[in-house]
């Protein structure tokens, strides 16, 4: 029970690796509030995690919209009356070429992924400092780290930008107690990327140590060392977790 009392807040939480995140915080003993921009797969995993709904809860947040964000902070705090944990794991990739990337469809991905996650550490923040602490995770991207096959420059640049803002929120934060982290996976096998063929994803792994894919148990447990009380002394790091396909 690594996360026991806890309150934890996981966006994009109603699928994915952000789903298994809030099923793994809810097993270690946390309190999870379920954020997604679609309420339904929120409030599914929610009831099926705690049917009573006392250490459970989902909330509709789009994270780009400021009043969305507010009110899901609010929500959480009535609930639950603190937040130790915000997982940034809500996040979008639409690939083009460059020369067929608008302006519109580049700008969307920093939305989400860059600007969304600006906006729930700034909305946690001023709680985070009156409880004293806290911890925020930021799923950020091996596309962050280093140039990649069929990731997209929008996606590669929003995800760069989370590794920067996670390092120049940690020192802003680290006096108030604040630790801000992130976590770069590699490709990780969801509903989503299992819809693609194997040669594909296979490309995506080319030059990886470890012969065992990426699952989202595999991100959702360097999420529970980095929201519990073992990495005390960790700030501002950006977390590989790609089986030792970029090693540096
Ligand atoms: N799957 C991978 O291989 C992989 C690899 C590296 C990093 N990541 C990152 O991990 C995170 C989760 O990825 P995934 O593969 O589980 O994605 P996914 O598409 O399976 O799930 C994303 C979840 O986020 C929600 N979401 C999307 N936009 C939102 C918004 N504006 N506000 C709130 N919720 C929103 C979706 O409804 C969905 O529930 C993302 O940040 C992604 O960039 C994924």
């Amino acid at each position: 029970m690594e996360l026991k009392e806890l309150v934890a807040i996981v966006t994009g939480g109603g699928k994915g690796i952000g789903k298994t995140i809030a099923e793994k915080f809810y097993g270690e003993g946390a309190r999870v509030a379920i954020w997604d921009i679609d309420l339904s797969s929120a409030e599914n995993l929610a009831i099926s995690l705690d049917p009573s709904g006392d250490r459970t809860m989902a909330v509709k947040v789009d994270i780009t919209n400021e009043g969305e964000v507010a009110n899901g902070t609010s929500e959480v705090l009535k609930k639950f009356k603190r937040i130790d944990i915000l997982v940034n794991n809500a996040g979008i990739s639409r690939h083009r070429p460059i020369e067929e990337m608008s302006l519109e469809i580049f700008e969307s991905v920093l939305k989400v992924n860059l600007t969304g996650t600006f906006l729930c550490c700034r909305a946690v923040t001023p709680i985070m400092k009156k409880q004293g602490g806290g911890k925020i995770i930021n799923i950020a991207s091996l596309g962050g780290r280093t140039g990649r096959p069929g990731v997209g420059i929008n996606y590669a640049a929003s995800k760069a930008g989370v590794i920067g803002l996670t390092q120049t929120l940690a020192r802003e934060l680290g006096p108030s107690g604040i630790y801000v982290n992130a976590i770069a996976p590699g490709p990780i096998l969801t509903e989503q990327t299992k819809q693609y063929p194997a040669e594909v994803f296979a490309t995506w792994n080319v030059g990886r140590a470890i012969q065992k894919d990426g699952l989202p148990e595999d991100v959702a447990d360097a999420a529970i060392f980095l929201g519990s009380a073992r990495s005390d002394w960790v700030t501002g790091v950006t977390l590989d977790v790609n089986g030792g396909i970029l090693i540096r």
